[in-house]
């Protein structure tokens, strides 16, 4: 008998800071429609300098983690592409920082957008084979593209993190996927610089060719249909991506179908359009937004187009389990985005330079505002200071 496996538990962390895109409007001189609407974002997250990657992938990863699910992990697998150093992974500081057993594998992915479904598609697999395992999957980013940039409206910043377990509580994965790749300079970040270098209006269009690309072979090699899906959950740097994705898709649908499916997607697509863009983590804070906003049922088809320029497309496929709800913290969630604090475009310009410098000089950085359990103190002798509180 073939053992189910897939997502048991998802957490989420953002900081408590986000800009509302109204604010950044009018600082731009640009109409807040086209941000609302026309890109459709409502806030966007700002990290402050306390927070990297690795401290937001504990924050998250802490929401879901017991002291006896710990010495289950035999993995930790951490998407991003926004790291913090070229050799050593975020992987092994997250496994120190959260205490795991030293006898567990922890690696990070890197391309883009995709890592954390190659962390996800990777897990599944070795549970598939070890289903005494548990294995934790990052997606973590801050996405970046500078001030008064074409691509600064679709930044943010937070960590998913997933545990794929055998008989899953959230959703089992099905076997079957479609994947693509292609070298594609749509979206690029060289090791000098910190913000990526971008062809947006391209990105969009190889966006929408690769979710065609792979949607068409997954319907192929599964003779599955959009009538078996409740729900399809897209990669999303800008609510409206995804929009348009779901559009190319609907007219193959019956008029009542194409309804539910426009319900479900505005339930994925809440929590993002708060957010902003975590690059690697935005297709599964869509799913999250998905089982807290939207009313879904035990069996139903879930769709998951994952897209990381350069570029790499996939389209996968789960089946929602009877106690999903238990798989995460509805209200903690609710939580964290409701006691956030606003910042003005000026105060977000000034956390937005105030980064660890590129010197490697000892620094401390001022921690006093600081709420989350796990954080960035500064740096001392070339090595991150990270604390608990
Ligand atoms: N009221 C309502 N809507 C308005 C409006 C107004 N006053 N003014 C403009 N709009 C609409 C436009 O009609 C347009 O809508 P459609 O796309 O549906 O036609 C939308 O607002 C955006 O307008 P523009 O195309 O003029 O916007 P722009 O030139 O400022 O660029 C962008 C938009 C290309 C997405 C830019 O923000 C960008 O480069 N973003 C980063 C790249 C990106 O996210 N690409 C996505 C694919 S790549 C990827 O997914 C990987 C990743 O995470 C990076």
């Amino acid at each position: 008998m073939t053992v189910k496996v897939g997502i048991d538990k998802i957490g989420f962390y953002t900081p408590n800071l986000y800009l509302d895109m109204v604010d950044l409007a009018h600082a731009r001189g640009a109409d807040p429609a086209k941000y609302q609407v026309g890109i459709g974002q409502s806030k966007q997250a700002v990290i402050p300098p306390t927070q990297d990657v690795v401290t937001m992938a504990a924050n998250a990863a802490a929401q879901i983690l017991t002291p006896t699910i710990k010495t289950q992990i035999a993995m930790v697998l951490f998407g991003t592409e926004s790291g913090i150093d070229n050799s050593k992974a975020t992987a092994v500081y997250l496994a120190h920082l959260l205490e795991l057993s030293p006898q567990t594998r922890a690696v990070e992915l890197k391309q883009a957008c995709y890592g954390a479904t190659a962390g996800l598609q990777l897990a599944a697999d070795y549970v598939r084979v070890h289903p005494q395992a548990k294995v934790l999957v990052i997606g973590a980013d801050i996405a970046r593209y500078g001030l008064r940039t074409a691509g600064e409206v679709t930044q943010g910043g937070g960590a998913v993190a997933m545990l794929v377990a055998a008989n899953p509580q959230i959703l089992e994965l099905e076997a079957t996927s479609s994947y693509h790749t292609a070298d594609v300079m749509d979206f690029w970040r060289p090791t000098y610089r910190t913000e990526a270098l971008v062809d947006g209006k391209y990105s969009t269009n190889v966006y929408l060719d690769f979710f065609a690309a792979v949607w068409a072979d997954y319907q192929r090699q599964t003779k599955l249909t959009i009538a078996d899906f409740a729900a399809f959950t897209f990669h999303l740097p800008f609510t409206k991506m995804g929009r348009k994705g779901l559009r190319q898709i609907l007219p193959t649908a019956t008029p009542e179908h194409q309804a539910q499916l426009t319900a479900a997607f505005e339930a994925s697509q809440a929590d993002n359009r708060d957010v902003g863009n975590l690059y690697t983590g935005s297709l599964y804070l869509s799913f999250l937004s998905l089982l807290r906003h939207g009313h879904l049922q035990a069996g139903q088809r879930i769709g998951f187009f994952s897209y990381g320029s350069g570029a790499e497309g996939e389209f996968f496929s789960g089946l929602i389990q009877p106690n999903y709800r238990q798989g995460f913290d509805d209200a903690g969630l609710t939580d964290l985005l409701a006691n956030r604090r606003a910042v003005s475009v000026a105060e977000y310009e000034q956390l937005y330079n105030q980064q660890l410098s590129s010197d490697g000089q000892d620094m401390q950085l001022a921690v006093g505002q600081e709420q989350a359990p796990y954080y960035l103190a500064g740096r001392q002798h070339e090595q991150r200071v990270y604390r608990r509180q």
